[in-house]
């Protein structure tokens, strides 16, 4: 798949880097009012009751900071951070060591949980409701079930796709929380924070530009703000200014909307090749080269929300917008 400027997903290497931008407290967290407002609440009558928080259930787009706020509800809540993700437990017994290593009110995150097998699924059936685990010891005949306690704990599971989660195991978080798009004020704040311990100013234009260009997603606000910078101090300048950073997101590709190459090549493939839709999912993978999946979760949501495109039950069509934007005419129009 061709790399993405504007991917919500994390690449290996912004690991570290995003670690150091990423907020540590509630009060640090800009953006998703509700959610935090409803995760204050919710950490501070558990700590009242020296309870763990409920299992707290993180849906949305990648980017827009479901694993920061698992971190957060760690330190809220003054206890140990644990982190793996669906695809890398393959077996029961992975679950098992990781479920029976935890210590008391710790927040085991797993990240991807719509990727979990299901026989790892049902493992944690038990463990989430009575904090215990069955586990089958011997095999055949002599073969027999143990049930062990854990110390009760809080699993916060993020996911893209609540939609693929299977009901018994959504059913069993008792907080559900949907991160959405940030508007642009939430992001330019994004946007000078991450400056500031960048330690480089920003002209409050360039801030806007980068946040209004950065699909409602803090991920790759950040991500360009680097590459601005990057322009930026290649050509001198200390303070971040608007004219640099409208040629550094030109040379980026990501246009005036913060639509990028790949978008451009899915919208126009639409147009040109399905005479604007509607057209299966699985064809525009096929003709764009991009895994259904990746177009499913990444791409198409932003342009869902923001009118480009439409689902409908014969598959994907543009909008008027969309030919618009193009500086195309609608057909029959
Ligand atoms: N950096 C990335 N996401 C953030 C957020 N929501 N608040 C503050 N800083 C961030």
């Amino acid at each position: 798949m061709e790399e993405r400027m504007i991917s919500g997903e994390l690449q290996d290497a912004e690991q570290d880097i995003e670690l150091s931008l990423r907020p540590e407290w509630l009060k640090q967290y800009i953006g998703q009012d509700k959610t935090k407002e409803n995760l204050r609440i919710f950490i501070e009558a558990a700590k009242m009751r020296e309870e763990p928080l409920d299992h707290t259930l993180l849906f949305g787009p990648p980017g827009l900071g479901k694993t920061t706020l698992a971190s957060i509800i760690a330190n809220e809540m003054n206890v140990q951070f644990r982190t793996t993700a669906g695809p890398a437990i393959e077996r029961a017994g992975d679950l098992a060591a990781i479920l029976s290593s935890l210590e008391a009110g710790d927040v085991l995150f797993i990240d991807e949980i719509h990727r979990l097998p299901r026989s790892v699924e049902e493992i944690l059936y038990p463990a989430m409701e009575d904090f215990c685990l069955d586990i089958v010891v011997g095999t055949g005949p002599s073969a027999r079930s143990v049930r062990l306690d854990l110390p009760p704990f809080t699993l916060v599971g993020a996911t893209t796709r609540a939609g693929l989660l299977s009901a018994p195991l959504r059913d069993r978080f008792g907080v559900h929380s949907r991160l959405d798009y940030y508007d642009a004020g939430a992001l330019c704040e994004i946007v000078e924070r991450t400056s500031e311990i960048f330690q480089i100013g920003i002209e409050k234009d360039a801030a806007v530009e980068v946040a209004r260009r950065s699909r409602g997603t803090p991920r790759i606000a950040n991500r360009l703000l680097k590459r601005v910078r990057d322009i930026a101090q290649v050509g001198g300048e200390s303070v971040i200014s608007n004219v640099t950073t409208q040629r550094a997101l030109k040379m980026l590709q990501v246009d005036e909307e913060g639509l990028d190459h790949i978008d451009h090549k899915f919208l126009i493939a639409i147009i040109d090749q399905f005479k604007g839709g509607p057209v299966g999912l699985d064809t525009i993978s096929a003709t764009i080269g991009e895994e259904s999946q990746t177009i499913e979760d990444v791409y198409e949501p932003f342009l869902l929300q923001t009118g480009f495109i439409q689902r409908t039950p014969r598959g994907r069509v543009v909008t008027p917008k969309a030919y618009s934007h193009f500086n195309r005419e609608v057909p029959g129009s």
